[in-house]
């Protein structure tokens, strides 16, 4: 048995089978909770019934229903399913460690930019005060609250919870579905591009998921976001350059409001520039800090 084990919960997406392959070469047991059987996987109800697996160290949760799949429409059913697919498997891992004899020692969630008002002037931090204003700030603030719910565990375990931007990646989110129209020379910004897009390489990502594990001075909120903000206009470019293809195409808003539905579209039509100010003061230092970089590195990754 591995001296450090890790349960993640939503451990087969995108990030979350980043972060497993990551920890695994790094010497980390790993077990991941699924609705799916498989090798290291258990189900949400063998987790509720035989609760925390033995000698876990960390607990992390990256379950949540697709926001971004464009083939299921914006219905009441399916806001109900972005919602407890995220708050419910936080509160069940939040119960777990709290009924756990042995606690692990940190707890990592994660959350969304969009708790930030949009806004083109402001400069939100980790400090910035939050209110409910839309669907996503609800539901950031409702997924936060759920981890803070091992507030009686909080005395031998840490909670660590990272606000992420759009994460960009070859294999997933926003990346996976502008891929192609950008190879075929016909991408461009959103609206006039010039609203905030907050993002962050997915390495980055995992990396800060690491460090909040392994650095226990690391606890409570996290910018998941690059250092160098950019807009929708500047990721464009960017992602074009490194495809060397155009990027003269623009895609106005009022067909996003109308293809996802304006509550929805809002997460591309608007931005807020969001800076890591606690990420980078606890030390963590980021491999791809300007959106050149790392669109280069996405498309020149095999
Ligand atoms: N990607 C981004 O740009 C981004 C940005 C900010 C925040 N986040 C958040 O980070 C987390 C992981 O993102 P991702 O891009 O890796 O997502 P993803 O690829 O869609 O993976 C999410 C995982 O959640 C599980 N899941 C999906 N629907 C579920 C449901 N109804 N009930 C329980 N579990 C469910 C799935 O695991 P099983 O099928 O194995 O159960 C899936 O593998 C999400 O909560 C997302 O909101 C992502």
């Amino acid at each position: 048995m591995s001296a450090s084990n890790v349960l993640i919960g939503g451990g087969t997406g995108f990030i979350g089978s980043r972060l497993c392959n990551i920890l695994k070469n790094k010497g980390y047991g790993i077990t991941v909770v699924s609705r799916m059987p498989g090798i290291q996987n258990i189900s949400w109800s063998d987790l509720h019934a035989k609760g925390l697996p033995k000698d876990t160290t960390a607990v992390v949760n990256l379950a949540g229903q697709n926001v971004m799949d464009f083939r299921r429409r914006w219905t009441p059913g399916f806001k109900q399913n972005v919602f407890t697919s995220r708050i419910n498997t936080t509160i069940s891992l939040a119960k777990m460690i709290n009924e756990a004899q042995q606690k692990p020692s940190v707890f990592v969630t994660i959350s969304g930019v969009g708790v930030y008002k949009p806004n083109q002037e402001k400069e939100y931090t980790e400090d910035s005060k939050c209110e409910e204003f839309d669907f996503f700030s609800k539901l950031c603030k409702n997924w936060e609250e759920a981890a803070d719910l091992n507030v009686e565990a909080r005395n031998c375990c840490r909670t660590v919870t990272i606000r992420s931007g759009v994460v960009l990646g070859k294999e997933g989110g926003m990346i996976k579905q502008l891929y192609l129209p950008f190879y075929l020379g016909l991408g461009g910004p959103v609206g006039n591009g010039s609203q905030f897009m907050p993002w962050i390489h997915i390495d980055d990502l995992i990396n800060l998921i690491v460090y909040a594990i392994e650095t226990p001075k690391v606890e409570g909120i996290l910018n998941g976001v690059a250092p160098q903000p950019c807009t929708n206009k500047d990721f464009s470019k960017a992602f074009a350059k490194a495809l060397r293809r155009p990027a003269f195409v623009p895609l106005p808003s009022f067909v996003l409001n109308l293809l996802l539905n304006k509550e929805r579209a809002v997460m591309i039509t608007e931005g807020q520039k969001v800076l890591p100010k606690k990420t980078q003061a606890v030390g963590f230092k980021y491999k791809y800090p300007d959106i050149e970089s790392a669109c280069k590195a996405i498309v020149s990754e095999k």
